[in-house]
């Protein structure tokens, strides 16, 4: 039975990237305890910053042994690492350097890559070995982040996609209607078998979609690739400003 959605209201976008820093860690150390690894899936977009500038900042940086994190990524622009617009540069500038993660502790999706299917491939087969997963099974990290776009997107899964449906794979290559249109994600096969999975939304932009998945009223609301992230076993916490949940019926 998926996971009812543990909805968490805060005043304004700090307070949630306090908050949900709070749980990263929480989780961490839970994850650290039960098997010495914290694997974690980042999120893309420009909402997570504050969250990584929160877990960086002196406030949470050294309440973490981040020696034992695993960072991987829940979806990727095809953009060289470089790039603003790369969800491994955002990453890279608010958590990695900050935090002095080393490349060995971070798993980068390559989206410069020429060609996105063999690059998914790869990174496939990258997440599968880390987390020693058997070839029948999914991989199952302990948190995944992530964010949503005003269309009910999230990662790199956008409305009427076909890997929606898709139960194999862990990671595709997948067209978005939004630049750039080359992306890289975890599908919800992936996304779905987390320990934790946890969404970020802020702002008065969200507000209606933040509506149509947690309080759906159509069909369409309910197929929004953001509704169908239901952990099978995990945890679902949805982070919202007060703004991006000011019409929930609560
Ligand atoms: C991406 C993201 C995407 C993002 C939403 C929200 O790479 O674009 O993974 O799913 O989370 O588009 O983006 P904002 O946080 O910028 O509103």
């Amino acid at each position: 039975m998926s996971a009812v959605p543990d909805i968490r209201i805060h005043s304004d976008s700090q307070a949630v990237a306090d908050a949900a820093a709070a749980v990263v860690l929480e989780v961490g150390r839970e994850a650290v305890r039960a098997k010495g690894r914290f694997f974690i899936a980042l999120s893309g977009g420009t909402t997570p910053e504050i969250l990584y500038r929160a877990l960086a900042s002196p406030a949470f940086a050294d309440r973490f042994d981040w020696s034992r994190a695993t960072f991987f990524f829940s979806d990727e622009r095809c953009v060289p690492p470089n790039d603003p617009r790369s969800n491994y540069a955002l990453a890279d500038k608010a958590l990695f350097t900050p935090l002095n993660i080393p490349p060995s502790q971070i798993y980068r999706m390559a989206g410069e890559s020429s060609d996105p299917q063999a690059a998914a491939s790869e990174y496939e087969q990258q997440l599968r070995l880390a987390t020693k997963t058997v070839p029948s099974a999914q991989p199952s990290l302990d948190l995944i982040l992530l964010g949503l776009g005003e269309d009910g997107h999230t990662a790199s899964l956008f409305p009427g996609a076909s890997i929606l449906r898709d139960r194999q794979r862990a990671i595709a290559a997948t067209q978005s209607p939004k630049d750039p249109p080359d992306r890289l994600t975890m599908t919800l096969a992936a996304i779905n078998r987390a320990s934790v999975v946890l969404f970020l939304a802020t702002g008065s932009g969200k507000a209606g979609v933040v509506r149509a998945i947690l309080d759906p009223k159509t069909e369409a609301e309910r197929q929004f690739p953001a509704s169908l992230v239901k952990p099978e076993e995990g945890r679902l916490i949805w982070f919202l400003d007060r703004a991006a949940a000011a019409e929930l019926p609560i």
